[in-house]
């Protein structure tokens, strides 16, 4: 019999909670995204409970939505991610570190040093959320009047990616060769310079860093547009996906994997881990209890700013008891908008109702008992519309206590997840190979 597949699970990290009214819910850390001792416990109980990786977001402006909104929200600040995982990387031994980096403000020399140094400091846990920034106003702190257009952003992703990479591979695995006797510290045959002159870069290498443990990063990406699929069928290891039911989830799960087959990938060499917030309870009742409270903490002006930034369109000038008006795509997140709009036809919600449901968290939930949960999950990793969760906590620390107390040893029981680590490189955990030197 073939061994049964395994589930595999990171933790997105919203410090309070990716729920905007997490913060006060009964027990929160309100003071948790620059609280590092909480940042500690929160990373500390993951790994007990043998998540592969702590993903830590990032985001270069406030979100973009009014005073009225962001004022009510603590999803605006956070840390600096390569600051707070190489503190993080200290404090653990085996779960993955994965920062999210934008191709599109950053340079793509600074990308691989910081890469290169987080893989270093924790051994070999480092991982790239590739993304392109889909927030408008990050440009407004980066030199630009306007944001660069989407596909103009995947298509420097792209080489962005390539520069990264062969800037990863300077030196082979074994060019510092450190002969004392001979005086010797790198064996000069053994560094590449990369030379690259591209359309949007120009980079000459080599990088001023030993290869990385993991010879790469563990390249992630989160987009799912057209062209964020194609770049994650080109690049990615890991897709933190946005499928919000299971039919959706196993049509980007065929279509990706689909992609990979014509480039010649194995399917195994890319996991597909759509975003679950997880509300546990210890029964159905009670976990809905929890959602419905949690959901009645957020403010009004925060829901239609939320439904705004999804829809990339200002919700707070429509009828908010109609039903949702035709939108046109804007230069925002292309799924973003579709998910928005595929809910609003789906159940027939007025702009109200689902400015609500957006507000706290509009995505994929699954709200119940240990057993229902893993009973979810299973259905979606045997059902191929998934490879594991990005999980989301309700609030912290409660919601993810109960998640690794309750939820974990049960898909443990059942065969689904494992017991103990099966290295010590977030590679081999994920069961993904070391890409070796291209040009050694
Ligand atoms: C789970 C998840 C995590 C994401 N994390 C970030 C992030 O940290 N920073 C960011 O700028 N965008 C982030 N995004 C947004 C994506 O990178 C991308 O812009 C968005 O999904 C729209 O992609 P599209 O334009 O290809 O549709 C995330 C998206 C998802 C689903």
């Amino acid at each position: 019999m073939a061994p049964q597949k395994q589930l595999k699970l990171a933790a997105f990290m919203r410090p309070i909670s990716i729920h905007t009214g997490a913060w006060r819910y009964p027990g929160a850390y309100p003071d948790a995204n620059f609280n590092a001792a909480h940042l500690e416990r929160f990373i500390q109980t993951l790994e007990r409970g043998r998540f592969d990786a702590f993903f830590m977001a990032d985001h270069l402006a406030v979100l973009n939505m009014p005073i009225a909104a962001l004022k009510r929200s603590h999803t605006v600040t956070s840390f600096e991610p390569f600051t707070l995982l190489s503190f993080l990387a200290h404090a653990t031994r085996f779960i993955g570190l994965v920062a999210t980096a934008s191709t599109t403000f950053d340079e793509p020399y600074h990308v691989a040093r910081r890469f290169a140094s987080l893989d270093h400091l924790s051994r070999g846990r480092a991982g790239w959320n590739i993304v392109t920034t889909a927030n408008p106003d990050a440009a407004l702190n980066f030199g630009l009047d306007e944001h660069v257009e989407h596909d103009e952003r995947y298509r420097r992703a792209r080489e962005f990616y390539d520069v990264v990479t062969g800037l990863w591979d300077s030196f082979a695995d074994d060019a510092f060769v450190r002969d004392v006797d001979a005086g010797l510290y790198f064996e000069p045959k053994k560094l590449h310079v990369l030379n690259h002159k591209g359309k949007h870069l120009s980079v000459r290498g080599p990088l001023n860093i030993a290869r990385p443990v993991q010879g790469w990063p563990v390249i992630v990406q989160a987009g799912s547009s057209e062209a964020g699929r194609q770049l994650a069928a080109e690049t990615a290891e890991v897709i933190f996906g946005a499928s919000s039911t299971l039919h959706s989830a196993q049509e980007f799960y065929a279509d990706i994997k689909a992609r990979l087959d014509k480039r010649g990938r194995h399917p195994d060499s890319l996991k597909i881990l759509p975003g679950a917030f997880v509300v546990v309870g210890e029964s159905r009742a009670e976990a809905l209890d929890k959602r419905e409270r949690l959901d009645g903490l957020v403010h009004d002006d925060s829901a239609i700013a939320s439904l705004s930034v999804m829809l990339g369109h200002d919700a707070s000038r429509f009828d908010l008891d109609a039903l949702l008006p035709e939108i046109p795509e804007t230069n925002a997140s292309q799924s973003g908008r579709r998910r928005v709009i595929e809910l609003a036809r789906r159940e027939k919600l007025s702009v109200r109702q689902l400015a609500r449901r957006f507000g706290g968290y509009g995505g994929l939930s699954f709200v119940g008992t240990a057993s229902s949960i893993a009973d979810e999950m299973q259905e979606w990793l045997e059902g191929e519309g998934a490879d594991g969760f990005n999980v989301m906590f309700p609030y912290l620390p409660g919601g993810l206590d109960d998640f690794v107390e309750q939820v974990v040893p049960e898909l443990q029981r059942r065969g689904l997840f494992r017991r103990e680590y099966a290295g010590s490189t977030l590679r081999e955990n994920l069961g993904l190979v070391r890409p070796p030197n291209q040009f050694f």
